[in-house]
């Protein structure tokens, strides 16, 4: 058997601080700093985003390498996200791992955010005995993004569907807001949402061909019923929180999950896994147990820690990277809107 591989992961695309160190698939260590500095603003603030990076990138990296139980010397690589994510908050890890692999010689792995989030399900402390086999279908959805991807290999996927406006994350947090709920709303309309009533209140769902989705309508649809019934009933939103939470969230998940069997169908492919932040959504993942159960599909959640930001899912597409030498040199530089490349 060969050796093992040591990773060191660094993420920093939004507003989450993360480091990791992985030995093969399995995690030593996964360390995650929240930035607290936006809920005031009700939305990440990217120039407070940057500062607050810089001021935890040191200690949470620290922290990590002292938990894993390894020395720098150890490390094989260090992988670092270059996009896409907010180009200040790239900036601070992109130079940070620069410095580290030239203090150390070690060699650096670019990793797109967006690649790592599906991959996550190929690290060894997941709940399931076998991680998906391919091809299988990931829906991929975050505060940034919503995709229904077909990953064919662990660096070969291809997006067939996207969000065309907002990304099913952003309807949620944009939804909360509107209901004056702190950020990030979707947490907030997960939890009140299980006290409610799904059907209490119907909202438009976008009718967008293929396989890609709208989501900005919802937003203005829950605004205009809102403006509506608060002009009869100032406290509406008091007396039915929970119930516009859960109508809320059982269109946007109804609507995810309506372009996911529409591409089952059409591509005859039955396994199916989510990720992203999104995917901690307690309504997304037992409606993917049902349909699962329904149409006879395989179905993959990800470990509750792995579906928000973390550093771990970096060093999985690191470890994939370092087994193929797909390294990148000191002149990588980020890049916000970092789409994938098939490899
Ligand atoms: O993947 P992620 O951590 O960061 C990005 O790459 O964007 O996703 C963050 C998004 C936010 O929009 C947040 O509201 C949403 O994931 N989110 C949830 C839940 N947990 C996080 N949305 C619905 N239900 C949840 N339980
Ligand atoms: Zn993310």
């Amino acid at each position: 058997m060969s050796r093992p591989r040591y990773i060191l992961a660094i993420e920093s695309s939004c507003d989450d601080t993360s480091a990791a160190v992985l030995k093969d698939r399995a995690i030593l260590s996964n360390l995650v700093a929240n930035q607290k500095v936006h809920e005031q603003y009700g939305g990440v603030v990217p120039e407070l985003a940057s500062r607050a990076h810089q001021k935890n990138i040191i200690p949470v990296v620290h922290q990590a390498i002292e938990k894993a139980g390894i020395e720098l010397s150890q490390l094989d690589a260090i992988a670092f996200t270059r996009g896409p994510g907010l180009m200040g908050s790239l900036l601070v890890g992109t130079s940070f791992v620069k410095g580290l692999a030239l203090a150390t010689g070690k060699p650096l792995i670019d990793v797109n955010h967006m690649q790592a989030h599906v991959l996550a399900h190929f690290i060894d402390n997941n709940e399931y005995d076998h991680p998906p086999e391919f091809p299988f279908l990931c829906l991929t959805v975050s505060g940034g993004h919503t995709q229904i991807i077909v990953v064919r290999d662990y660096l070969d996927m291809e997006i067939i569907g996207q969000t065309l406006d907002d990304a099913a994350g952003e309807a949620f947090d944009k939804t909360a807001k509107l209901l004056g709920l702190p950020y990030p709303g979707g947490p907030q309309i997960d939890k009140l949402a299980r006290d409610g009533n799904p059907k209490a209140y119907s909202f438009a769902k976008a009718k967008i061909k293929g396989y890609d989705y709208s989501f900005s309508g919802l937003k203005t649809s829950v605004l205009y019923f809102l403006r509506d019934q608060i002009k009869k009933d100032p406290a509406f939103i008091e007396h039915h929180v929970n119930d516009l939470c859960a109508s809320v969230q059982h269109t946007i998940v109804d609507t995810l999950f309506d372009k996911v069997l529409k591409a089952t169908e059409d591509l005859n492919i039955k396994t199916v896994a989510i990720a992203g932040g999104v995917s901690a959504n307690g309504l997304l993942r037992s409606r993917l147990k049902e349909l699962g159960e329904i149409h006879n599909w395989k179905t993959y959640i990800p470990k509750f820690e792995f579906c928000t930001d973390n550093a771990a899912m970096i060093g999985i597409v690191g470890h994939f990277k370092l087994l193929n030498e797909d390294y990148c040199d000191l002149s990588a530089l980020p890049d916000a809107r970092l789409a994938y490349s098939h490899v």
